[in-house]
């Protein structure tokens, strides 16, 4: 029988192991998380995982044989559920909400659905002015209530246990996915518009700008403590062109939403530092292709930095292995006041558990 958050109550997200004890001073790991991201010295540097929960976990393949993954993100209690499934079996100082960030598109009716192959199929692809133009972008919130649920039942359960962080897609990213129709071997659509037709590009951008924050500020409104925004696909973009076709869209973002809230911005491949930072981000995700020590000395020491562990060390290497390169990272960050411990990109379906476990203990034991 599934024990699903509706069921079970706050003491319960622990049960079994214990998490470990605080050495220097008694913080919560919600605590190290939000000092951490305003660049406040900390214990050790907080850990999370992007794609912390997902199909490298087999509790959450479990669910997978009973739900789909739609069943899964619009159901509050299984979303809440699958949230929590990481954070009880490895005690991450943040849960990432469990959801998509194709839900915006969807919510303004261009839906998505997965291929038989792998990848993503969105029910039909924009091309030009008049099908951005069909897009509704004022009834995200209330199309995308399920989400809002279940921020409130995974905040119920995990009180100072964890920080909550929301999400969704920049414009860009999103942008990438609309114009193509879905996943693609190559994507190339939206930067061909971008070139060849800048006010629909912009209509676009400014139409998802719009829902995306009404989107964050549900997801704030509701209790989560920070949030990410995943420009997953930044790196696609020409330097020169990152500013105008991302960045400013997602400074729009950052500055509606309240300045309480910390923001980590997440740009696979962008390493165009002053248009990062220029968002109003604090804290930005740096990928595995990117030197870390490189870009911490091009940030602000007032900007915190998350990353970058190669997530495909977690197929390949062995447990020590894992331990070796996370002990560098720690020890090349040691001293950095606003490092949040992290992969370079997401946790890939096929990791080794022993990995994962060597990765999580490394970190949570770093002194
Ligand atoms: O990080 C987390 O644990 C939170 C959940 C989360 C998911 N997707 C769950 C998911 C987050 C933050 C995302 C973001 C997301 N979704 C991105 C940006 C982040 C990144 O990794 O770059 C993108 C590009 C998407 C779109 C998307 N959703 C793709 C391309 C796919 C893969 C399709 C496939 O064939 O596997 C998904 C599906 C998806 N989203 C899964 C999960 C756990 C797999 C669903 C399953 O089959 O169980």
């Amino acid at each position: 029988m599934l024990n699903t958050v509706a069921e079970t109550n706050s003491a319960t997200v622990f049960a079994g192991k214990k998490p470990p004890a605080n050495r220097n001073r008694p913080i919560s790991a919600c605590q190290r998380m939000l000092d951490a991201l305003h660049c406040r010295q900390v214990d050790r540097p907080p850990v999370w995982l992007m794609r912390q929960a997902g199909r490298c976990l087999p509790e959450y393949r479990a669910l997978r044989e009973r739900h789909s993954f739609r069943e899964l993100i619009q159901t509050p209690a299984l979303a809440a559920e699958v949230t929590l499934q990481p954070v009880r079996r490895f005690h991450f100082d943040a849960a990432i909400l469990f959801s998509d960030i194709l839900v915006v598109p969807e919510a303004m009716g261009q839906g998505f659905s997965f291929r038989e192959k792998g990848g993503v199929e969105m029910t039909h692809r924009l091309r030009d002015g008049a099908d951005v133009r069909q897009l509704n972008d004022r009834e995200v919130t209330a199309r995308l209530q399920y989400v809002a649920e279940a921020v409130k039942l995974i905040k119920a359960e995990l009180g100072e246990g964890a920080a909550l962080l929301g999400f969704a897609g920049s414009p860009w990213t999103l942008a990438n996915f609309m114009t193509e129709g879905g996943s693609a071997a190559r994507h190339g659509k939206a930067l061909e518009l971008f070139n060849s037709d800048r006010q629909a590009f912009d209509l676009l951008a400014q139409k998802l700008t719009r829902a995306v924050t009404d989107f964050l500020n549900l997801q704030i409104d509701a209790g989560v403590d920070a949030i990410q925004i995943f420009d997953s696909l930044g790196g696609l973009l020409p330097p020169e062109d990152f500013a105008a076709a991302s960045g400013k869209w997602i400074a729009e973002i950052v500055a509606a939403l309240p300045p309480s809230t910390p923001v980590i911005v997440y740009s696979k491949g962008t390493r165009d530092w002053p248009s990062l930072v220029g968002t109003g981000a604090q804290a930005i995700g740096i990928d595995h292709e990117i030197d870390l020590a490189g870009a911490v000395k091009a940030l602000p020491r007032d900007v915190a930095v998350q990353g970058n562990l190669n997530p495909a060390l977690l197929q390949t290497a062995s447990p020590s292995e894992v331990r070796t390169e996370a002990s560098r990272l720690l020890e090349l960050m040691r001293g950095r006041a606003g490092y949040i411990f992290n992969l370079g990109h997401g946790v890939p379906p096929e990791t080794k558990l022993e990995n994962l476990e060597a990765l999580v203990d490394t970190a949570q034991t770093f002194v």
